[in-house]
């Protein structure tokens, strides 16, 4: 049993939260919109900074960089009421961030995590832990609740893999979109279409989009919005020639501004077949 204290409660926090408590960690928790940290029924901390003393371990679990600031830097921060306690900081903020909180927390994991909303309720993330191997081995039993531990590195390195991760994520659905666009305009039917993708190297993501492009219906496991941060994430990392990331967050980027930022991020598929 850890005392565990998990900061963000959004789609992903709120599930890592209830699966460590359903572990039987001790876990207390603060969201800045508090209503749903209570829905929780777990206790709740007035801010992030008393959540973490009496902490063990330290969870941020927040949108992007500005939210992180928010929630570990001033008064009120994690930052200030961590002491030697250890931050485990699973949100996707890219390594800047990670390296500006590290300056402050030297005690921290950087370890974003692949998978959506029912791999965090399984315990089925892939979990891709940067920072001092004895500080990835003395919480890999903790992080194996809510996945499998994938050691990339030191500081920094979990929120590099992930970017590389989800440059995968945007390609795939820019390819899965376009193919089908291709499809319809060269008048092949939607079954012939996903029969063939079914056979390519898309077949997976071809397979799992289809239902949602038959409905129509694009409801939020992975929202764009979030989608959209990662791929300026990406952009703003590295000056390497990335032609086909540009192209995919140019889609990311049209969904978005165009207001289908709380729908999941393969809503750019109905974009591109110019159905929205
Ligand atoms: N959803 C996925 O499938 C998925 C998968 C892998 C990784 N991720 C990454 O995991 C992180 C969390 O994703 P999510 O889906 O849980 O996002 P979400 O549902 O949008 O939740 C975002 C969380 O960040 C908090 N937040 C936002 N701005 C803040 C600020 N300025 N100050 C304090 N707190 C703030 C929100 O608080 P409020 O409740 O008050 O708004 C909420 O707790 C993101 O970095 C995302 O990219 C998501």
């Amino acid at each position: 049993m850890t005392r565990v204290a998990v900061i963000g409660l959004g789609a992903m926090g709120s599930r890592v939260a209830r699966r460590l408590a359903d572990a039987g960690n001790e876990v207390i928790v603060w969201n800045r919109t508090r209503a749903k940290a209570e829905e929780l029924g777990l206790p709740v901390a007035d801010t992030p900074a008393e959540a973490a003393r009496g902490a063990e371990v330290v969870i941020t679990m927040v949108a992007n960089p500005e939210a992180l600031r928010a929630v570990t830097e001033g008064d009120n921060g994690v930052a200030a009421g961590i002491g030697d306690t250890a931050l485990i900081e699973m949100s996707t903020v890219g390594p800047a961030a990670v390296a500006r909180l590290a300056q402050r927390v030297p005690t921290m994991l950087d370890a974003p995590v692949l998978g959506s909303v029912s791999e965090a309720e399984t315990g089925t993330l892939k979990i891709f832990a940067g920072g001092a191997a004895e500080l990835v081995e003395r919480w890999s039993p903790l992080l194996s609740m809510l996945g499998d531990v994938i050691p990339v590195g030191g500081s920094g390195a979990g929120a590099a893999a992930k970017l590389v991760a989800n440059s995968t994520l945007f390609g795939t659905i820019a390819v899965v979109g376009e193919a089908v666009a291709l499809a319809d305009a060269l008048g092949l039917s939607r079954d012939a279409a996903f029969a063939v993708l079914g056979v390519s190297p898309v077949a997976a993501q071809a397979e799992r989009r289809r239902p949602a492009i038959e409905a129509g219906e694009y409801p939020p496991r992975f929202a764009l919005r979030l989608a959209r941060k990662d791929a300026d994430l990406i952009a703003d990392a590295v000056d390497a020639d990335l032609r086909v990331a540009e192209a995919a967050r140019s889609w990311l980027v049209d969904a978005d501004d165009a207001g289908d930022g709380d729908e999941d991020y393969s809503v750019v598929v109905p974009r591109i077949l110019g159905e929205r």
